[in-house]
């Protein structure tokens, strides 16, 4: 046993090391790009595993059609991104086949299926290693049940937390386990920056700042104490001190649920805390989600790769408007809000208000492309 608690002790060494070594990287920061000044957009589009090439297929559809003449003129590029699959990533023993990586360098943003996670193993999930080596630290996902007046956006931290270290945990055979969290000060100051002007610059006046401080003293008590350190800065804005369990219970307490607006937290809290949101928005299926960095940004919807549809042979059921909410959110990001627009309208349209086409993930309901049909023709319309 003393050898496998050296083995330990020399790991954890090592990851102190390159946990440093990341906030170095960090601290030098990177500027982030202006896409009203480039001439040129390459967005890269990727389908995954699962249901991801087929609701990615439908998204590629209406994005070729609602930027034909940017296409046309060569302002826009769509480029397909092959390998990320769970075949090739398992073939290879890699999170993601390094010329997949490259692939997606060369593009200034990414829409991306879902990709499969193998439970246990060491293999790393193929989503938090491209937000890691695109450093993506803001997981940015909006919410809204217009009837209720909820209105909510959820800036989750999406680089470090329960995740940085998810598949270098220590063992000692038979007798324990150990993950390892981490929360840094430039870390959580820029996520914390971007969920506030957010705020400002959205006219929100609150941001509740969600975590488990009292529990999680050293990770989440800096978390918390940096987010406020940056809420000084926004004197308009109050920031209030959320623990994570009751946030769970507030988000289905309809008495008090639509005063929320913005929420900034931890990356685990984050991801548990957006499917509960998404699903009081009607579902998974619903939500899209963006991963933005200061040199990239990827796209995605917020759910999994489904591969129980897929075995049922229902995947043609899937229902596309996640992917579609995404791309939505990257023609915001890529400064065509006018684009983004007309397609938030489309789907408004399609999923609240006339629902002339209904997707329901099962054979009772209409397939992925009989939907993205839909919205194609409801585009049409209000173009
Ligand atoms: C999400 C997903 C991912 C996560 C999985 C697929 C790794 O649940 O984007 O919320 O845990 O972040
Ligand atoms: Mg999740």
């Amino acid at each position: 046993m003393q050898n496998q608690i050296d083995a330990a002790v020399e790991h954890y060494r090592k990851l102190l090391n390159e946990q440093l070594e990341r906030v170095e990287r960090m601290e030098k920061g990177a500027k982030a790009k202006d896409f009203t000044a480039m001439d040129k957009i390459v967005i890269g589009v990727c389908g995954g595993d699962g249901i991801g090439p087929i609701i990615v297929k439908q998204a590629r559809r209406v994005l070729n059609a609602l930027l034909k003449d940017e296409i046309a003129s060569g302002k826009v590029e769509i480029r397909e991104i092959e390998g990320l699959t769970i075949e090739n990533r398992l073939a290879q023993n890699v999170p993601i086949p390094k010329e997949t990586l490259d692939a997606i360098k060369e593009c200034d943003v990414l829409l991306k299926g879902p990709t499969t996670t193998p439970k246990g193993g060491t293999m790393e999930s193929a989503n938090v290693a491209l937000r890691r080596e695109l450093d993506l630290y803001a997981n940015v996902r909006p919410v809204c049940v217009p009837e209720e007046n909820i209105d909510w956006i959820f800036y989750r931290e999406n680089t470090e937390g329960e995740y940085v270290l998810g598949s270098k945990g220590i063992e000692i055979e038979g007798k324990l386990s150990m993950d390892f969290k981490v929360t840094t000060d430039v870390g959580t100051k820029r996520i914390a920056r971007a969920a506030f002007e957010y705020a400002k610059n959205n006219g929100k006046t609150n941001v509740a700042i969600v975590t488990k401080a009292n529990i999680m003293k050293k990770t989440d008590g800096r978390f918390s104490a940096v987010c406020h350190e940056v809420a000084n800065d926004y004197p308009d804005i109050t920031a209030d001190e959320w623990y994570i369990d009751i946030m769970t219970a507030n988000l289905v307490n309809p008495e008090i649920r639509s005063k929320f607006q913005v929420f900034v937290l931890p990356n685990l809290y984050g991801d548990i805390i957006t499917d509960e949101a998404a699903q009081i928005q009607g579902g998974v299926g619903t939500a899209g989600s963006a991963n933005i960095g200061d040199r990239y940004a990827m796209f995605e919807a917020i759910h999994g790769s489904a591969p129980r549809m897929i075995e049922e042979g229902i995947g043609d059921y899937a229902n596309p408007s996640s992917i579609f909410k995404a791309a939505e959110m990257m023609l915001r990001h890529i400064a065509m809000p006018s684009k983004a627009d007309l397609l938030s309208k489309a789907l408004a349209i399609c999923n609240e208000q006339e629902k002339a086409v209904v997707v329901t993930g099962n054979r009772d309901g209409a397939t992925c492309k009989e939907f993205a049909d839909y919205v194609m023709k409801t585009l049409d319309k209000i173009y």
